[in-house]
């Protein structure tokens, strides 16, 4: 799916088994360019989304996008300080949504696991096309349920910032420091043969 690491990933960013590196090529960044995302690539990114697994296929996650600014006043009050003080920057907000009842009516265990693939899914096609994308757990979702009209049986998830990845030096100095991407645990921390060991 991609050749390289790119380049700030390849000082922070190390896998210890072969993958493509498009695994560690997405981070999230918080700085954007105000530049449009243009519509077939929107698209292609809910595409890809589309195409995630899910339990009985019931395809739970449902995405509220929102790029004009009229449609992004709507979000910014929902989301966390933290979070507007640099997402406002980002072309594109998209709520994503995920259905807990299944089609036979009954609540659908696996409804924020599939949402999660999903946008997973999403991520990735973004980091192919060279967006960058930032999920946000910081906001308030009895909100955004009351300005975007989401009834009962639906679950506001997270706020996602799609855009393409701006200055380092156009963020606030404290944004500045974080704006690398992280690193993780382990798989020896993570992963157990046989048996599970809490750590
Ligand atoms: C569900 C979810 C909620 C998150 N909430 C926030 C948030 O409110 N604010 C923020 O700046 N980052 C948020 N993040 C970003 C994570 O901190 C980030 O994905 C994690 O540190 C790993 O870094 P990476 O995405 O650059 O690899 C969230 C990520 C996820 C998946």
């Amino acid at each position: 799916m991609m050749n390289q690491y790119l380049p700030q990933v390849k000082e922070q960013r190390e896998a210890d088994h072969a993958i493509d590196p498009i695994f560690l090529n997405r981070w999230s960044p918080r700085s954007y360019k105000s530049d449009a995302v243009p519509d077939e690539v929107l698209f292609s990114l809910f595409e890809a989304a589309r195409w995630a697994p899910s339990a009985s296929n019931e395809q739970p996650w449902r995405f509220v996008f929102a790029r004009t600014q009229e449609d992004k006043e709507r979000f910014y009050p929902f989301i966390a300080d933290g979070n507007r003080v640099w997402c406002e920057k980002a072309p594109v907000l998209v709520l994503v949504i995920s259905k807990t009842i299944g089609s036979r009516g009954t609540h659908n265990r696996a409804h924020a696991f599939d949402a999660g693939t999903a946008w997973g899914y999403l991520a990735l096609e973004a980091t192919r096309q060279g967006l960058v994308t930032h999920a946000m757990g910081g906001f308030d979702p009895e909100k955004a349920r009351e300005v975007l009209g989401i009834p009962e049986g639906y679950e506001p998830q997270a706020v996602i910032a799609v855009g393409y990845q701006g200055e380092k030096e156009a963020l606030n100095e404290a944004l500045q420091e974080r704006e690398k991407p992280s690193t993780r645990r382990a798989l020896s921390e993570t992963v157990f043969e046989g048996v599970f060991t809490a750590k």
